[in-house]
């Protein structure tokens, strides 16, 4: 959790029914994510499922971790129908930041 000041991408996704809102960071490293952070403003299921794909995107290159899906964030997770949206949030915040690195650095 948390903020990368000097982040070389950065994603940010809202929720426009519940106001939810996730900023993740990036630090990329020879194509790899060397660090990830995330600032989640939202329920609880939105603060866990980014938590785990801060886990799950270290140290991934750009592609591998483009193709985190929620389905991987969620799974074992139990998490009930009503908050399966939570986790889209994560997985969108991340192929965001990811798409504005490749867009600064036009890889
Ligand atoms: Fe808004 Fe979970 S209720 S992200």
């Amino acid at each position: 959790m948390g903020k990368i000041k000097d982040a070389d991408a950065v994603g940010e996704v809202g929720n426009l029914n519940c106001g939810d809102v996730m900023k993740i960071y990036l630090k990329v490293e020879k194509n790899k994510i060397k660090d990830v952070k995330v600032e989640t403003f939202g329920c609880i299921a939105a603060i866990v499922t980014s938590s785990l794909l801060t886990e799950m995107a270290k140290g991934k290159t750009l592609d591998e971790a483009y193709k985190i899906t929620n389905k991987d964030i969620s799974e074992g997770l139990e998490l009930p129908n009503i908050k399966l949206h939570c986790s889209v949030l994560a997985a969108s915040a991340l192929r965001k930041a990811i798409d504005d690195y490749r867009k600064k650095f036009k890889v």
